[in-house]
């Protein structure tokens, strides 16, 4: 399985701070944000990895990554987002990369102490979406559970203003190889994005799409409130005795 981390995006939320840099590179704690997917997916066992950013600072990532071998990544790439289409248009610059095999898609801007290598390994065909249970649903894709079977998502809807549940899609996905075509078949939303969560309503139609929750804390960055709060939270493992080997495979300096 393949590895891709989208992040690319202005970071207009985190303005003034990404004016100076990207939004992924910006600090949580004692790392650049972007480590934090990265050792989501090094640590899954996924070492063959391409990052698709864009923007003005896309040239920072190579002074941060270089070849990513001290990351544990064996294999790293780069794709250059031109405009500002969405997830699915970021992803859809990940085909050749892919070369068939299932991928394994995280946002730049995630962070998870989880650990995915048993979803990866037992992957066989599909998306499998990982949810988690959030206070604030509206800012999140946010699932529509079967009435009649609560272990079946018959929907996702994106930033709803009446969250018909209280879980958020994370944005850690894994797609078999079809994700691409889907990619395809959509039209711009209104904010004249492609979205991912149109894509994984095209798995659903297709019976497709299964779901887990992710096991462990979750938060997103993209946010000043969400970047602190993320920021607290690998603080204070550290304060606990985490250490950065156990976010990483590899010691990092
Ligand atoms: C994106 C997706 C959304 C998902 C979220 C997770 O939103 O569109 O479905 O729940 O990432 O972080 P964004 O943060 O780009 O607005």
């Amino acid at each position: 399985m393949k590895g891709i981390i989208l992040a690319g995006g202005l970071g207009s939320r985190l303005y003034p701070l990404t004016h100076a840099t990207n939004k992924h590179l910006l600090p949580i704690y004692d790392q650049p944000m972007i480590y934090y997917p990265i050792a989501t997916l090094v640590n899954a066992g996924i070492d063959h990895i391409m990052i698709v950013t864009g923007g003005p600072h896309a040239g920072h990532f190579l002074r941060v990554l270089k070849n990513g071998n001290h990351l544990g990544i064996r294999h790293l790439e780069y794709a250059y987002q031109e405009s500002e289409g969405g997830i699915a248009e970021a992803l859809s610059l990940c085909r050749e990369f892919a070369a068939g095999d299932d991928v394994c898609v995280i946002l730049g801007d995630n962070t998870t102490d989880a650990d995915i290598s048993g979803d990866v390994e037992s992957f066989t065909d599909g998306a499998l979406l990982f949810l988690a249970r959030v206070h604030d649903p509206e800012r999140f894709g946010c699932p529509v559970f079967d009435p009649d079977d609560p272990s079946s998502i018959i929907e996702i809807q994106e930033k709803p203003s009446q969250p018909p549940s209280s879980y958020a899609v994370t944005g850690l996905y894994i797609y078999d190889n079809r994700v691409f075509d889907y990619i395809g078949r959509l039209s711009p939303s209104d904010r004249g994005e492609l979205e991912i969560t149109d894509v994984n309503n095209w798995y659903i139609r297709d019976r497709a799409l299964r779901w887990t929750e992710l096991d462990g804390h979750w938060s997103d960055a993209g946010t000043f409130e969400s970047l602190y709060r993320a920021g607290r939270f690998w603080a204070e493992r550290r304060a606990a005795g985490v250490q950065r080997a156990d976010v990483f495979s590899t010691s990092e300096t």
